[in-house]
C-alpha cells in the first residue's frame, strides 16, 4: 500500500492540484451583512486552507429563490461577486484552487427567509424538517410547486451564477444536487410528484439537472464543472429513500459520463441504511466501476481511510469536512501524522472569527 497518495498531485482534467485532499463544502453563515457577501474574513478563513489539492466552497445561492439559511453568502449580486474575488484571490495567492458550490434548498427554506413567499420545489409538500430563519429554527412548510416558467428561471439563475463564479475567478463550480435540496427534491419520488416533463419516470426527475448542465456550456468548460450526489440520504433532511433512488442515480452517473466533468463527487451515508433494500451501503464502490471520470468521495474520511480508498481505487479524491473546520493546516498534520485539534460545533454557524479563523496550526509552522 502506497501511504503516501493522498499527497501525491493530481490533474483534475486539465486543472493541476497538489495533493489528493479537497475541502468539502461546508456552511459556516459568516456572511452576516445587510447583501450577505463574502468579506475579509470569508477570504481568510479559505487563505488559511488553501493547502488543500482542492477548496469547494460553502454552498453559495444562485438567487434570491434560493436562500434557506441565515447569513449564507450568495453568488447573484455585483456586490456579492465582488466579495467572491477576495476569496479566489486568498487562496490564489497560496497556489490553492477553489470551486463554487452553486445552491438552491428549494422546499428546505421558510417564508421568513423569502419576504413571506412560500419556497419553490417540484411538489407542494412539506419537507418536516427545521428551517434556519433569523429567529432561529423554526419547522418547514408547504412548498409551492414551480411552474415550468420557474424550473427555466431556476436553470437560467444556475446559469447566471456560475457565469458569476467565472467572473469571481473560481476555478469552476459544483452543482449541490445532494442532501435534499432542489435538485435532489427533483430526483426523488416523494418529494416528487410532477406529471410533466420533470416527473413521474427516471429520466424525467433527473432531467433538471441535465437541463443546467446543458445551460452551463455556454459561460463555463465542463471541464471546470463537478456534481455532488448523496444517493444513499435517508431520515434527514425531509429526505427519504424509495424504490427507484438506486435507479434514479445509477441512470444519473451514467448520463454524467457524457459531459467529462471535472468530477463526480459522492457521499457515503450519513446514516446507516444495513438492512435498507433501498440504500447503497458503500457508495464510491458501486459508482467506480459506473463513472468514468474523476471521484471524490466524502464522509467520515481520516488520514488511513482516504489512503485506502485511494489504494483501492474507488475514488480519486477524497473530501474532509468538519476535520478542515479545526486544522486549517490538515494537509501538513497529515503529513505530520501530527495529532488534530478537534472542532467545536457550537460555533459552526456562529458569526465572528470565533470557530472559524482562530483554530491554532502546528507549532512551528
Ligand atoms: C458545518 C457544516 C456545514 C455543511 N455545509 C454543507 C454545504 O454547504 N454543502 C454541502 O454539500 N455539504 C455541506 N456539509 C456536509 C459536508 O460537506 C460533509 O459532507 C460532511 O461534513 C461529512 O464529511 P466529514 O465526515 O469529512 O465531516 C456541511 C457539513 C458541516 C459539518
Amino acid at each position: 500500500m502506497n501511504d503516501q497518495i493522498i499527497f501525491e498531485p493530481y490533474n483534475l482534467n486539465g486543472l493541476q492540484l497538489s495533493n489528493r485532499i479537497v475541502m468539502a463544502p461546508m456552511t459556516r453563515s459568516r456572511s452576516d451583512n445587510p447583501g450577505n457577501v463574502a468579506t475579509e474574513l470569508t477570504a481568510c478563513y479559505y487563505r488559511q486552507r488553501a493547502s488543500a489539492g482542492l477548496i469547494i466552497t460553502e454552498g453559495t445561492y444562485v438567487s434570491r429563490d434560493a436562500v434557506g439559511y441565515v447569513n449564507v453568502p450568495g453568488i447573484y449580486t455585483k456586490e456579492q461577486v465582488k466579495g467572491w474575488k477576495l476569496v479566489t484571490d486568498a487562496v490564489h495567492g497560496q497556489g490553492g484552487k477553489i470551486f463554487a458550490q452553486l445552491w438552491h434548498v428549494g422546499r428546505l427554506s421558510h417564508p421568513d427567509l423569502l419576504d413571506g413567499e412560500l419556497p419553490l420545489a417540484p411538489s407542494a409538500l412539506n419537507p418536516l424538517a427545521k428551517a434556519f430563519t433569523p429567529e432561529g429554527f423554526k419547522d418547514t412548510v408547504d412548498a409551492r410547486e414551480m411552474t415550468v416558467e420557474q424550473i427555466k428561471k431556476t436553470i437560467n439563475d444556475f446559469k447566471q451564477a456560475a457565469a458569476n463564479a467565472v467572473e469571481a475567478g473560481f476555478d469552476g463550480v459544483e452543482l449541490h444536487a445532494a442532501n435534499g435540496y432542489l435538485l435532489h427534491q427533483f430526483f426523488n419520488l416523494y418529494s416528487n410528484k410532477r406529471q410533466d416533463q420533470y416527473g413521474g419516470s427516471i429520466k424525467n426527475r433527473a432531467r433538471i439537472l441535465f437541463d443546467i448542465l446543458d445551460a452551463l456550456r455556454s459561460v463555463i468548460d465542463m471541464k471546470k464543472v463537478g456534481v455532488r450526489l448523496n444517493p444513499s440520504l435517508h431520515g434527514i433532511q425531509g429526505m427519504m429513500l424509495d424504490e427507484e433512488t438506486i435507479a434514479v442515480h445509477d441512470y444519473i452517473v451514467a448520463k454524467l459520463n457524457e459531459y467529462e466533468l471535472a468530477y463526480l463527487h459522492l457521499t457515503e451515508p450519513f446514516t446507516d441504511v444495513s438492512g435498507n433494500p433501498w440504500g447503497i451501503e458503500e457508495v464510491a464502490k458501486r459508482y467506480r466501476p459506473l463513472y468514468n471520470g474523476t471521484i471524490i468521495i466524502n464522509r467520515g474520511f481520516n488520514k488511513a481511510k482516504a489512503s485506502k480508498v485511494l489504494n483501492d481505487g474507488d475514488a480519486d479524491l477524497v473530501s474532509f469536512g468538519v476535520p478542515f473546520i479545526a486544522n486549517p493546516d490538515l494537509v501538513e498534520r497529515f503529513k505530520a501524522d501530527a495529532p488534530l485539534n478537534q472542532a467545536d460545533p457550537s460555533t459552526f454557524y456562529t458569526p465572528g472569527e470565533k470557530g472559524y479563523t482562530d483554530y491554532p496550526v502546528m507549532a512551528g509552522q
